[in-house]
């Protein structure tokens, strides 16, 4: 049996809700397949660990996750807490701190999930967006000059390097060819006249390693745009980090809500550990309900067996999800229904007994 140690950061907010659910179906998946098993330490840390020390997470917070083979995130950020702190202290510290420079996100229109599109089929939403995790508009770089003056100004640098800049590039190329899919970048090369510039030439030059792959180029207004008005154009997509943020709530948006959209931060080299998590927030307009969707998160958590190299495990967790997703009597609210947290959880594992050996 080979065991792997998780660091779990609920977090805030709905983030302890949704990844109860998450670590029951990884339990349950582990107890079934007998080779696997794991375990759990959890870290309290996040806005009500802030208000009682003062902190994010502990100062060798860092070193003690090091040696884990993955963390386990709900969420980060509550009203209470300045975001830029909670945020910076903790979660975007990890994803800089072990190098997560890939953040790979899902945006597939399970089957029983809603789509507010029209006239678009479901396997027409089927994205692998591939987002730059490490540096570009989120280096953190800036100046805050002449604060409460009249000629106050702040700057916020985007960085770009060769090194970060090539190595998402190179990575979202392999993917497209492992999956032999098209690979779409997006960009705004036409107002971000250094930053966009250099990643348009970059995407250029890796491009011609990779002639089995077709390539596209959008701008990113005009990829927002098609996004919604003709989905299928887009497959393996590769984009910045503020922009595969913004992309992919959009993508959340036509492909079932937040409530199942998923999220990895890997480091491709495994020097540290990788982080998984819903993409959501903490949801603090319902938090404490009982009524978060835990979807994203139990999808996640299945992100977390494909990177152990489980793909099957991962994938029967998938059908579970779209199983609850198609019988529609247990999911929660912002799916339309009425079910609980814990009775969406409890079902994803009903049907993943229910097939035990199916993938
Ligand atoms: P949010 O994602 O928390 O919520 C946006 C909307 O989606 C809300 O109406 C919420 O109720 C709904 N929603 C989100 N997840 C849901 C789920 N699982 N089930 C049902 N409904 C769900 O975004 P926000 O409100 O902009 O941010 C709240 C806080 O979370 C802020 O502090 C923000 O900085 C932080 N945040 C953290 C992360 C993260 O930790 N990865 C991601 C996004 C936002
Ligand atoms: C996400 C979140 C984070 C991001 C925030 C909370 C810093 O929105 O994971 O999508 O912008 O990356
Ligand atoms: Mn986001």
């Amino acid at each position: 049996v080979k065991e792997y140690k998780i660091a779990v950061i609920a977090g805030d907010g709905i983030g302890p809700e949704v990844i109860d659910e998450g670590i029951n179906v990884l339990n349950e998946m582990a107890k079934m397949d007998g080779e696997i098993a794991f375990d759990f330490t959890y870290f309290p840390w996040g806005c009500e660990y802030y208000a009682e020390t003062g902190k994010m997470m502990d100062d060798d917070g860092m070193e003690k996750l090091k040696g884990f083979d993955a963390v386990y995130l709900g969420a980060v950020g509550f009203p209470g807490v300045p975001d830029h702190i909670s945020l910076w202290d903790l979660l975007l510290k990890i994803r800089k701190g072990f190098d997560q420079y890939i953040n790979i996100r899902p945006i597939t229109l399970l089957n029983g999930a809603p789509c507010p599109l029209e006239g678009v089929k479901r396997e027409e939403i089927d994205m692998l967006f591939i987002r730059e995790n490490s540096e570009g508009e989120y280096a953190g770089a800036g100046d805050w000059l002449f604060k409460g003056k009249p000629e106050e100004v702040v700057l916020q640098t985007g960085v770009f390097s060769r090194k970060g800049t090539e190595r998402v590039i190179r990575y979202a190329f392999e993917e497209a060819r492992k999956m032999n899919k098209s690979l779409t970048s997006i960009s705004k090369g036409n107002a971000l006249n250094y930053s966009m510039v250099f990643w348009d030439q970059i995407f250029d030059e890796v491009s011609k390693e990779y002639p089995d792959v077709q390539t596209y180029s959008y701008l990113v207004d005009a990829a927002s745009m098609l996004m919604i008005k003709d989905p299928k154009r887009f497959e393996v997509v590769v984009t910045s980090n503020l922009f595969g943020d913004i992309l992919t709530d959009l993508g959340a948006a036509i492909a079932g809500g937040l409530g199942l959209a998923a999220g990895a931060n890997i480091n491709p080299e495994r020097d540290y550990p990788s982080m998984f998590e819903p993409i959501h927030g903490s949801a603090p307009d319902i938090a404490g309900e009982g009524i978060a969707n835990p979807l994203a998160s139990i999808w996640s958590a299945s992100q977390m067996f494909d990177y152990f190299h489980r793909p099957d495990l991962g994938a029967r967790v998938l059908k579970a999800i779209e199983d609850v997703l198609t019988e529609k009597e247990y999911v929660t609210p912002d799916l339309g229904g009425n079910a609980s947290t814990s009775e969406v959880g409890a079902r994803v594992i009903h049907y993943l007994k229910k097939e035990p050996n199916e993938s």
